[in-house]
């Protein structure tokens, strides 16, 4: 199979990039060292539809190393770096189908390109391969060994697939990890949300007032990075403990309705389905700024930005301006995840974190195939421990070990006031 990719001639950049992220991502390198020598992976063929970054081209290596062959495309039709698609493509064992600004249309040819490659192991970020496969090529199932979710997003579908009894194959649940969730949605997605919406737009965060939309992992992150940068961060939710949480942690928490009376820039992460709606642009004051961090670019309805507007202008690449009755709104990135449309995506340390949980998943589930039901199964509480002692040691930082006298009293209900 040949891979397709943007240019082939962006090569030599795209393995400069990768180099400079191997850098950064130890933990990930000592798991393919010891893939090297063990080979945990001869033979299996691993269907990936992931973001294509110099980060998960360290993910790609390391499967390659412990004996996989790689079929992958992106999971976002603007998150695929050019440079790096055409360095994969470089790489014995690998295909590759992405390239940056794919149509819908292509989206999908590629996505059924890894499926032709027939995988025994499916890795997806967001769950749009898991359900072309249950859709469309029910035939493979019974070959398929496992599959791994990168993303909450694609954790709530398979949720749903469960709830209706459709799930076929064993899923492993990557972002439940400690070591996934709580680093890289929080600490990546804080850091490279706000990263896109100053490469698009450059606008100053300082004293801006900055709504974020959607306290969870990633939100939580958002919202205190812009805090950090000088931005007043008010917070909407849904949810009574993340509203509670969002409150204590000083944030001003109001209903959208209310906080479009003040937003300047606002961020949405929820994962949910227009939670900037209609009613809630046509409140907005001139000039407000939206971006979207979420997985799908449905969190903001950008289809009726651009069936209500009177005019649209792209600003720069990746920032557009719509006229909406007497006032503008900006747009970065189409309404797709801001850090990958407009920036490099997450930096390359907390991927490697993430990245570990993927490469030891797939471990996990060839070694355990014969175990796994078709379901949603946790990572083991070892492998998730495992991998923020491997982080550390990448980081040069060493902890404390428990005495045997207080593992002997931890284990022990006598000793009281
Ligand atoms: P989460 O489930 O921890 O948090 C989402 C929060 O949004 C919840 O607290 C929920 O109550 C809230 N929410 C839902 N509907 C809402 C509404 N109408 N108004 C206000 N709040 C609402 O999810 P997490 O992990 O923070 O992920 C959020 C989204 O970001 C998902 O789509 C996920 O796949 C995506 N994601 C994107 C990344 C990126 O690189 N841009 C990286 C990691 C996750």
């Amino acid at each position: 199979m040949a891979s397709q990719v943007k240019d082939p001639a962006l090569a030599a950049q795209g393995h400069r990039n990768i180099e400079w992220a191997e850098k950064q991502m130890g933990a990930l390198l000592s798991v393919q060292e010891r893939f090297v020598k063990e080979k945990p992976l001869t033979g299996v063929k691993v269907g990936m539809a992931l973001h294509v970054t110099k980060e998960t081209a360290v993910l790609v290596k390391t499967l390659i190393a412990g004996g996989a062959q790689v079929s992958i495309t992106g999971c976002n039709p603007l998150s695929t770096q050019d440079d790096v698609a055409a360095a994969l493509a470089e790489i014995d064992g690998v295909d590759v189908y992405a390239h940056k600004g794919e149509t819908k249309e292509e989206y999908y040819d590629f996505l059924n390109r890894v499926i032709a490659f027939e995988p025994d192991v499916t890795i997806d970020d967001g769950c749009d391969l898991v359900y072309e496969i249950h859709q469309n090529h029910p035939e493979l199932i019974p070959g398929i060994t496992c599959g791994c979710e990168e993303t909450t997003t694609g954790i709530i579908r398979l949720q749903a697939m469960v709830a209706d009894g459709a799930l076929k194959y064993p899923m492993l649940a990557v972002n439940d990890s400690k070591t996934k969730h709580l680093m890289d949605n929080y600490y990546g997605t804080g850091q490279s949300t706000l990263d896109g919406v100053i490469r698009a737009s450059n606008v100053l965060l300082a004293g801006k007032v900055l709504v974020v939309v959607g306290y969870g992992s990633c939100g939580k992150g958002v919202a205190n990075r812009a805090r950090g940068l000088g931005a007043k961060v008010i917070v909407t939710e849904v949810d009574a403990f993340c509203g509670l949480q969002a409150t204590m942690d000083g944030f001003l928490v109001m209903p959208m309705a209310e906080a479009v009376k003040h937003g300047e820039v606002y961020i949405t992460v929820t994962g949910n389905k227009h939670v900037i709606a209609s009613k809630h642009m046509k409140e907005m004051k001139d000039g407000a700024l939206l971006a979207n961090s979420g997985h799908f670019d449905n969190e903001i309805d950008v289809n009726w930005l651009n069936d209500n507007n009177t005019g649209k202008r792209e600003i720069r690449p990746f920032f557009d301006e719509y006229t909406i009755g007497d006032k503008v709104i900006y747009l970065c990135g189409e309404g797709r995840l801001v850090n990958l449309a407009a920036a490099e995506g997450h930096p390359s340390t907390v991927m490697a974190m993430s990245f570990c949980n993927q490469a030891l998943a797939v471990e996990y589930g060839v070694k355990h195939k014969n175990e796994l039901t078709p379901d949603i199964h946790q990572l083991p509480a070892e492998i998730d421990d495992g991998i923020a002692a491997l982080q550390l040691e990448a980081m040069g930082i060493d902890i404390d070990e428990l005495t045997p006298e207080q593992i002997a009293y931890l284990a022990s209900w006598n000793e009281g006031t």
